[in-house]
């Protein structure tokens, strides 16, 4: 059985990875900083509890990552796939008005805490035999449309987007496949209702690229289509 980790898992497009990747018969490793949502959210998808691990994890801090490498490490030994999915929007400063501490919040989630997830989880994916990474991106990071909005989450975003081609180009030595996924505009606490998108819609290109054989490494995927950065 492949091993799936899947981060910010507690909610939103990381849970409706989860109950996919699962009806796939993978084995999901469950992760997120609220250790009760993601307990439940293991009861609501796997009720016998075999198929799966709820796994506290704060991506922003340096020990809670530490210790669950040496826990997947201890119980596992490797894993197959790992979607950085866990990320924070933040409220909608341009560059003049955000506050830096709000710039380093966001920062310090979006692009250190999956560029950390990467480093410290490349020697368990490099274990397996042929191992992917899905970095959750966003149409709001695509270059060419970059406006003044959410400057920390665009910002945070572009460098999701270069942390995957650098991957990818680091880790193709090591069987290690990385893509990074414009999941839409999803209805979910971040989207907000009047998204069009369900989560089974958001989920539905990641889980595509984490379970077959179709996309290539270092690309920027949307709607199981491949988009320019
Ligand atoms: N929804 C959209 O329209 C949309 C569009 C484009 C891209 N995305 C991307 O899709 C991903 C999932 O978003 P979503 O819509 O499902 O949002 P969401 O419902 O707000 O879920 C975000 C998840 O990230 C977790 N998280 C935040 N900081 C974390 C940290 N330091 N460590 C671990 N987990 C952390 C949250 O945990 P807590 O509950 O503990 O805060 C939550 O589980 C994000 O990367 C987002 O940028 C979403």
């Amino acid at each position: 059985m492949k091993i799936s980790l899947i981060t910010g898992a507690n909610k939103g497009i990381g849970k409706e990875i989860c109950r996919q990747l699962l009806a796939k018969d993978f084995f999901v490793i469950i992760s997120g900083r609220n250790t009760a949502m993601i307990r439940d959210v293991q009861k609501e998808l796997d009720q016998e509890l075999k198929k799966s691990l709820a796994l506290p994890l704060d991506i922003s801090n340096d020990e809670s990552i530490s210790i669950a490498v040496e826990r997947i490490s201890a119980m596992y030994g490797s894993i197959d796939v790992l979607v950085n999915n866990a990320g924070l929007l933040g409220n909608t400063s341009g560059l003049l008005k955000m506050t830096e501490a709000e710039f380093h919040e966001i920062f310090s989630t979006n692009a250190l805490g999956t560029m950390k997830m990467i480093r410290a989880f490349a020697p368990l994916l490099a274990k397996a035999k042929k191992s992917r990474i899905i970095n959750v991106s966003t149409g709001m990071s695509v270059m060419e449309g970059l406006t003044s909005s959410h400057a920390p989450y665009r910002l945070s975003k572009v460098m999701v987007n270069a942390l995957t081609m650098i991957a990818a180009s680091e880790l193709e030595s090591k069987g290690i496949e990385v893509f990074a996924v414009d999941p839409g505009w999803v209805r979910t606490d971040m989207g907000g209702p009047s998204a069009p998108l369900t989560v089974k819609e958001g989920a539905d290109t990641i889980v595509w690229l984490a379970t077959e054989q179709v996309g290539v490494s270092g690309g920027f995927y949307c709607r199981r289509k491949r988009i320019s950065y």
